[in-house]
C-alpha cells in the first residue's frame, strides 16, 4: 500500500510524435503529445583476464570505470561505488527515451538482476516526486518501491550518481530469439510448455535461469499445450557467460535478445498468439492494471515492449516512466498532455480532447488485445483510431472468438464514459470463462 503522498506532483505532460504504426514491426516510443496549447487542467573490463570464478577480477580492472561495460557510458564516467561493490554489468537488454537496461550479475550472489540507467537530465519535470526522507526521486522509482505484485517487475534497490540514477530491478523473462537459432539448443531446451492455471502461486523470482531447469509442469487438465515451436526462449547464457571476459565480447556488441512480449509475439507464428495464451498473458496484465488503479496509479504506457515474459507465460510489467498518481478517493482529474505512445493512444486523446488516464489506459489494453491476437493495431488509420473504428486484419476474426472481439470492441469504445472499467474488463466473460 502507499505512504500517504508527500507529492510535488505537476502537471502530466504529453505529445505527437511520429505517425502510428499499425503493423507489429516497429518498436514505438513513447513521446510526449501536446493536446493543446491553451489548457493545462491538471495534475504528473575490462579486465585482461577473467577470474576462476568467471566474474573479473576486481584487481585486474578499475570496476568504477563505466565506460568499460558500455559505450553509453560517457568517457570518464565513474560508477556508483557502492553498486560496483555490488554487481557487475554485463549485456545491454534494452534503452529508450530515458536511458538503456543492462543486465547485472550480483557479486557473491547467484542469479541476475536488470539495471535501468535513467538519466537525470531527461526525466521530465512532472516525472518527480518530493520524499519526505529519500527526497527528490524519479516517480519511477518511488512508485515501484512501494508496489508489489506478483505481475509487475519486484524493485530491489536504487543507487545515484551525477548523470543517472540506478534501478535495480529482478530480471524477468526469457531471451526471445528466432526460432530456428533455437532448434539447434538442444539439450535443456522445454519444446512444449503448458499453459499454468492463473490460480496458480507464480514464483515471483523468475528468471530465464529458473525458466529453463525447472520448466512448470501442467497445473490442470483443462490447460492447453503450446504449439511446439511457439515459444522458444534461448537458454540464457547464466553462469557459464561468466566465464566470458567482457573484452572479448566488446561493450558495443553487447546486446542480447530482448525478454518483453514485443520480441515474443515477433517470434510466434504469424507473429501473433494463439487465443488461449493471449488470454493467459492479458489476464495477467489486467490483475497488475487492476492492482494499480486501486491504489490510484495509472501506468499511462501499457503496451508489448513494457511487459515482460517468460517460457510460461508469466509476464510481469515494467516501465513507470509515464505513471501518474491519482487520490482514489477523489474524482479522477483530467489531463491534457499524453506521455504514453502514439500507437496506443485513445481516441480522445487522439482527437487533443483533455482526457481520464484510467479510461485511456483500458483503451491501451484493446489495442494490446489486437497486438496479442493478429500482430497488428486494430486501427489501419489515425482516424479509424478517432472513430473506435476495428478493422482486423482479412480473416482473422473468424480465428477469434465472439467474446474476445466484445472484449476489444468494448475498450476501444471511442466515448470515454461508455468504454469499459477495468473492473468490466477483469470480470469480463472471456476472462473470467475457460
Ligand atoms: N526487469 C527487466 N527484466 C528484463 N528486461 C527488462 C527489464 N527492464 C527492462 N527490460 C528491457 O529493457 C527495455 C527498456 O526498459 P524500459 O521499458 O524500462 O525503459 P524505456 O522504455 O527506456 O523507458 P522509458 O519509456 O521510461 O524511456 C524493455 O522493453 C525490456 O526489453
Ligand atoms: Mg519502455
Amino acid at each position: 500500500m502507499l505512504d500517504p503522498l508527500p507529492l510535488e506532483l505537476s502537471n502530466f505532460p504529453v505529445v505527437w510524435s511520429s505517425p502510428p504504426h499499425y503493423v507489429h514491426n516497429n518498436r514505438h516510443s513513447a513521446e510526449p503529445l501536446e493536446l493543446s496549447t491553451e489548457t493545462r487542467l491538471s495534475s504528473l573490463s575490462l579486465p585482461d583476464s577473467c577470474s576462476s570464478s568467471g566474474l573479473p577480477d576486481p584487481f585486474d580492472y578499475d570496476p568504477l570505470d563505466a565506460p568499460m561495460y558500455s559505450h553509453r557510458f560517457p568517457t570518464g564516467h565513474r560508477l556508483n561505488e557502492r553498486f560496483a561493490h555490488s554487481y557487475v554489468l554485463r549485456e545491454e537488454i534494452g534503452s529508450g527515451g530515458y536511458g538503456f537496461v543492462m543486465v547485472a550479475s550480483q557479486r557473491g550472489n547467484p542469479g541476475d538482476v536488470a539495471v535501468k540507467f535513467i538519466i537525470r537530465k531527461k526525466v521530465p519535470a512532472h516525472a518527480w516526486v518530493q520524499d519526505s526522507k529519500l527526497g527528490r526521486l524519479p516517480t519511477e522509482i518511488w512508485l515501484l518501491s512501494r508496489i508489489q505484485h506478483p505481475n509487475i517487475a519486484d524493485f530491489l534497490e536504487y543507487f545515484e550518481d551525477d548523470v543517472y540514477y540506478y534501478l535495480v530491478q529482478e530480471l524477468h523473462g526469457s531471451p526471445w530469439v528466432e526460432k530456428h537459432a533455437v532448434e539447434a539448443d538442444g539439450p535443456g531446451m522445454t519444446r512444449n510448455h503448458s499453459v499454468p492455471g492463473l490460480s496458480s502461486s507464480f514464483s515471483t523470482t523468475s528468471t530465464a535461469d529458473s525458466v529453463l531447469l525447472t520448466p512448470m509442469s501442467s497445473q490442470s487438465p483443462a490447460t492447453e499445450v503450446f504449439e511446439a515451436q511457439l515459444f522458444t526462449p534461448i537458454p540464457d547464457e547464466g553462469p557459464l557467460a561468466h566465464t566470458k571476459c567482457l573484452k572479448d565480447l566488446g561493450p558495443a556488441s553487447r546486446r542480447r535478445a530482448s525478454h518483453d512480449l514485443f520480441e515474443c509475439i515477433e517470434q510466434s507464428p504469424g507473429k501473433r498468439l494463439p487465443e488461449p495464451q493471449a488470454k493467459f498473458v492479458f489476464r495477467q496484465v489486467v490483475e497488475a492494471v487492476w492492482y494499480l488503479n486501486r491504489q490510484g496509479i495509472i501506468h499511462c504506457d501499457i503496451k508489448d515492449e513494457n511487459i515482460l515474459v517468460d517460457a510460461q507465460l508469466r509476464v510481469k510489467l515494467i516501465d513507470f516512466g509515464s505513471a501518474v498518481i491519482e487520490d482514489p478517493l477523489k474524482p479522477r482529474p483530467f489531463y491534457d498532455i499524453f506521455y504514453g505512445t502514439t500507437a496506443y493512444a485513445s481516441s480522445e486523446v487522439l482527437r487533443k480532447q483533455a482526457y481520464r488516464a484510467g479510461p485511456a489506459e483500458v483503451w491501451t489494453l484493446g489495442v494490446l488485445l489486437s497486438y496479442l491476437l493478429t500482430g497488428s493495431s486494430p486501427f489501419p488509420t489515425e482516424s479509424d483510431a478517432i472513430e473506435g473504428r476495428v478493422r482486423l486484419k482479412a480473416g482473422i476474426e473468424r480465428k477469434m472468438s465472439s467474446s474476445v472481439l466484445g472484449l476489444m470492441r468494448e475498450c476501444l469504445e471511442p466515448e470515454p464514459d461508455r468504454r469499459a472499467t477495468i473492473e468490466e474488463v477483469r470480470n469480463h466473460r472471456w476472462l473470467t470463462k475457460e
